[in-house]
C-alpha cells in the first residue's frame, strides 16, 4: 500500500514555464498510491500538454467549468478532496485565490473546498517581489494556506534568482506532511534502509589561505541524498557544501573539507550502511606540508610537492559489507565508456555512474547532468543532459534494482 493510498488530491495546473515539472508531482503523488484528479487552466495548456497528465493522472484531466463530464465539476473536486496542490502556482491564481475570485475550474474548486491547500508558487524574481503578490502570498499563508517555495535558481530565460518552482520532491514531501503522513511509510522503495551520499569536492590545504580543489558544487550529491530520503532511506549526507545541502527529517548532513576528514566521516558511517554513493569529487594528491602562515609573492614560486590521498573508494570496495551496494563516480574529459569501465572493475564497485565533464552543461557547476550508468554485470543506461534531480532519479533506481540482487545472492529474499 502506498503512503498516500486512498487519499484524493486535486492537482492544479497553471500556465508558467514551471508547468513541466507537475508532470513529475503528478507521477510521484500517483506512485505514492494517491487517486489524483488534475485541473488545467487555459494558461497551463499553453505550456503542457493534456495528454501527458491524462496518461499519468487517476482520471482525465478537466479545464472548464462548464464542458465537462460532470453538472457541477468544482463541487465535486472540492468536496471529494483530502488535498488541493496548485503546482506552479502563478500569480494570476495567488491573486485570485486571495480575492476569492471565482475565475476559472480551478479558482472555483478552491472556494468550494474545506481540503487544506499548498500553493508552490514559481514566477520570475522581479514578479515574485512584487508588493502585490508578496502581499497576495502573505494572507493565503495567514489564512492557513501552505506555501511552498520558491526556491532560489535557475529561471526561464536564462536568468536566476528567487522564484524557481520548489523541486516536485519537496511538493510531495509537503503533501505527506500536511497530510500528516510519513514519506516512505509506504515502504517507499528505501525505506529502513541507510544510505550514505559524499557530495562536493575536497579542498587540500597548501597554506590557511590557499588549497587544491575542484570545481564540483555537490549538487547532484545533494539530489542522491534528497531523493533517497524522499524515497523512505536515512540519509547521511557528507558534504563540503554544508549550506546549500538539502534539508529534512531523513537527512543528517556531516559537513567536511578534505579527503582525509571525508574518509574518517564515510569510515565511521559506512559499517552500517546499506547504500554507499559516492558522488563527492575527492583530491587524489594533497601537499605533504601545509604552510603555517600564507605563502607570500616575495617569497618566489613555491614548490608544492604532493602525496597521494586515501583512495575512499578502494577501500569501501575492498571492506564492503555483504549485500552493501557502492556506487562510485567518474568525471572524464575523454574515453568516458573506457575510463569507467576500468574504474568500475579497479574499485569493486556495484555501479559506476560517469559524465563528460568537458561537454557544455554537463556535471561541475551545472543544475544539469548527462550520465552513462554502467553495472558490474554489464548492463549500461545513458542519461542524456537533464536536471540532476532526474539523474538522481535513475541512479536509485538502479540502486534499488541492485539491492534486491544483492540480497536474492545472499539468500535472504523472503
Ligand atoms: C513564456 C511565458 C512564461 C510565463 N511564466 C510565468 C510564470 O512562471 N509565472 C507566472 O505567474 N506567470 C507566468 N507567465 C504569465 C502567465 O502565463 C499568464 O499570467 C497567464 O495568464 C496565467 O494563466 P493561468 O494563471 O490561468 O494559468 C508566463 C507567460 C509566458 C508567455
Amino acid at each position: 500500500m502506498g503512503s498516500l493510498a486512498g487519499r484524493r488530491i486535486v492537482l492544479g495546473i497553471t500556465g508558467g514555464v514551471a508547468a513541466y515539472k507537475a508532470v513529475e508531482v503528478c507521477r510521484r503523488l500517483v506512485d505514492a498510491g494517491a487517486y489524483v484528479a488534475p485541473v488545467m487552466t487555459k494558461g497551463a495548456l499553453r505550456f503542457v500538454g493534456r495528454a501527458t497528465f491524462d496518461a499519468l493522472a487517476s482520471e482525465p484531466v478537466q479545464t472548464s467549468l462548464f464542458d465537462e463530464e460532470y453538472p457541477i465539476p468544482h463541487t465535486r473536486l472540492g468536496q471529494g478532496a483530502d488535498l488541493v496542490i496548485v503546482c506552479p502556482a502563478t500569480a494570476r491564481v495567488l491573486s485570485d485565490y486571495r480575492t476569492g475570485r471565482s475565475a476559472d475550474l480551478l479558482t472555483a474548486t478552491l472556494l468550494a473546498t474545506r481540503a487544506p491547500v499548498i500553493v508552490a508558487p514559481a514566477m520570475h524574481t522581479e514578479m515574485w517581489e512584487q508588493a502585490a503578490v508578496a502581499e497576495n502570498v502573505a494572507v493565503l499563508a495567514d489564512r492557513g494556506v501552505n506555501i511552498v517555495g520558491p526556491v532560489a535558481g535557475r529561471l526561464a530565460g536564462g536568468d536566476s534568482g528567487e522564484g524557481r518552482l520548489a523541486e516536485p520532491v519537496e511538493i510531495v514531501a509537503a503533501a505527506h506532511e500536511v497530510l500528516g503522513v510519513a514519506t516512505g511509510s509506504d515502504g517507499g522503495d528505501l525505506a529502513g534502509k541507510r544510505v550514505v551520499v559524499t557530495a562536493g569536492g575536497t579542498r587540500e590545504p597548501i597554506c590557511p589561505v590557499r588549497f587544491l580543489g575542484n570545481r564540483s558544487s555537490g549538487r547532484q550529491g545533494h539530489a542522491l541524498a534528497a531523493e533517497a530520503a524522499a524515497r523512505g532511506a536515512v540519509v547521511d549526507c557528507v558534504t563540503t557544501h554544508p549550506d546549500s545541502a538539502p534539508i529534512g527529517s531523513g537527512i543528517r548532513v556531516t559537513s567536511v573539507d578534505t579527503a582525509a576528514e571525508m574518509a574518517e566521516a564515510v569510515a565511521g558511517l559506512s559499517v552500517e550502511a546499506d547504500v554507499i554513493l559516492m558522488a563527492a569529487a575527492v583530491a587524489d594528491f594533497r601537499p605533504i606540508e601545509v604552510a603555517n602562515q600564507k605563502i607570500k609573492k616575495e617569497g618566489g614560486v613555491p614548490e608544492i610537492r604532493l602525496e597521494p590521498t586515501v583512495d575512499i573508494l578502494a577501500t569501501l570496495g575492498r571492506d564492503r559489507l555483504p549485500g552493501q551496494v557502492l556506487v562510485g563516480f567518474a568525471a572524464e574529459t575523454d574515453d568516458l565508456r573506457q575510463n569507467a569501465k576500468a574504474k568500475l572493475q579497479s574499485k569493486g564497485v556495484d555501479l559506476i555512474v560517469a559524465n563528460d565533464v568537458s561537454v557544455p552543461g554537463v556535471g561541475f557547476g551545472h543544475e544539469t547532468n548527462a550520465v552513462v550508468l554502467l553495472d558490474s554485470v554489464g548492463g549500461a543506461v545513458e542519461v542524456p543532459l537533464t536536471d540532476k534531480r532526474e539523474v538522481a532519479r535513475v541512479v536509485v533506481d538502479a540502486v534499488v534494482n541492485r539491492l534486491r540482487t544483492n540480497r536474492s545472492l545472499n539468500g535472504d529474499d523472503k
